[in-house]
């Protein structure tokens, strides 16, 4: 699925007209979705990993929790990994069974983790010793038994961008396998409200190599070996998300690609493996279902630079200021002409930081002229925030 001009109007896939959504929404900025390529994107996913385990995917919802996104994941059998009590309520709310629930992240408060208990949700990620203590006393308090599993820290060194990278030493997350001791002796202090059904991992984002990966899998299969051998029942392996797509590429063969070098991958790496196996993918389900439209709202020639100012920015796609992310962007009127001029294009945010592009080469922009910033249905609304008091952008989905 494609953005494609027809006409000489930008479309997404066949049939939604871009130039239509901006104008139904009054010209100001927007998050459009297009929910045949989460499908089609899940489909591969899932076929890519068939096996001789049992696969669950579990949806990473702080990619993007739209509630049109989360009914797709539901209807096609996904889980969700969640992050908070938050998303947890989210994704009860939106109709997940607490049984596809899995709650993950580094510093679950005693509110988020009552709310996991209380509901009983599939499994928690344990980050650290103090954590694992914590549920134990909690769920001794009301009488429950909790299923949890050991997020480890497998200590590799992903390519990626360092601020999401989470499976290196110098990382928070996660635990190294020197914790192993002591975790087992607190399961032990609480036999009746804690079961380790799993480990966990996850070991950075946006990864188009997948050597790092590969290397922690190994790891936590051999941690779950001796941990079985010592007599733990242990059920599950939780292998993280983290397939990244390419997004500097038009076309999404590559990613389709990645996708299946991941699937083998992964049947290789667990060849022998029957228990179930969870993923939590994010981006490369829904990285490219998303656009955000926004118009321009100046043009200002420096004697230094072309700016095309625009209504929108680093509060609606920080991903850009944040990691130096770059995203296509295209007009949403095809220009016929060839040439091109650089342009850097910025939002209204008061800070040098706030840019969507620099030096991106366009065809001549004017005022009033709309463009789509592409491939940002992944960490764009979700990490949207109304800094300077600007308006969260409305999110249309079809
Ligand atoms: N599981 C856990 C425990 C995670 O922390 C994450 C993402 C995922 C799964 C999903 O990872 P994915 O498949 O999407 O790579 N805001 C950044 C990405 C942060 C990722 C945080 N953790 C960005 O825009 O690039």
């Amino acid at each position: 699925m494609s953005l494609e001009f027809h006409q000489g109007r930008l479309f997404f896939g066949k049939d939604i007209d871009l130039t239509e959504i901006l104008k139904k929404n009054q010209g100001h900025a927007c998050y459009v979705y297009h929910l045949q390529v989460v499908k089609e994107r899940y489909q591969s996913l899932v076929g890519s990993l068939q096996s001789d385990y049992q696969l669950k995917v579990h949806y990473a919802m702080k990619a993007n929790a739209n509630k049109d996104i989360l009914k797709t994941f539901k209807e096609m059998g996904s889980g969700v990994d969640t992050v908070s009590g938050g998303e947890i309520a989210i994704a009860l709310d939106n109709g997940f069974q607490a049984s596809d629930v899995i709650f993950s992240g580094v510093a679950k408060s005693k509110e988020e983790l009552a709310l996991a208990i209380e509901k009983g949700i599939k499994q928690i990620n344990v980050e650290s010793p103090q954590e694992l203590i914590r549920i134990g006393e909690m769920a001794k308090s009301v009488n429950k038994k909790v299923a949890v599993a050991f997020r480890m820290n497998p200590e590799v060194s992903p390519e990626t961008h360092p601020y999401i990278t989470t499976g290196m030493s110098e990382n928070k997350f996660g635990m190294d396998k020197s914790f192993l001791p002591e975790l087992l002796r607190i399961l032990r202090r609480f036999p009746q409200n804690l079961y380790l059904r799993g480990l966990t991992m996850h070991i950075g984002s946006q990864l188009l190599e997948l050597t790092a990966l590969a290397e922690g899998i190994q790891k936590l299969r051999s941690i779950y070996h001796d941990l079985g051998v010592l007599g733990f029942a242990m059920e599950s392996l939780d292998i993280g998300g983290g397939v990244g797509i390419h997004y500097k590429n038009n076309d999404d063969e590559e990613d389709f690609t990645l996708i299946q070098n991941y699937g083998a991958m992964v049947r290789e790496t667990l060849k022998d493996y029957r228990g179930e196996l969870i993923i939590e993918p994010g981006r490369v389900l829904v990285g490219r279902c998303g656009v955000l439209l926004c118009q321009v709202e100046y043009i200002k020639q420096t004697p230094y630079k072309s700016f095309a100012i625009v209504n929108t920015g680093m509060h609606h796609l920080i991903r850009p200021a944040l990691y130096q992310a770059s995203h296509r962007i295209l007009p949403l009127k095809e220009q016929k002409e060839a040439s091109k001029k650089l342009y850097d294009v910025v939002g209204p945010i008061c800070e040098s930081s706030d840019f969507l592009a620099k030096n991106y080469p366009l065809p001549k922009l004017k005022q009033g002229d709309g463009l789509a910033i592409c491939d940002s249905g992944a960490y764009g609304y979700s990490m949207a925030s109304t800094y300077n008091a600007h308006a969260m952008p409305n999110e249309f989905s079809f």
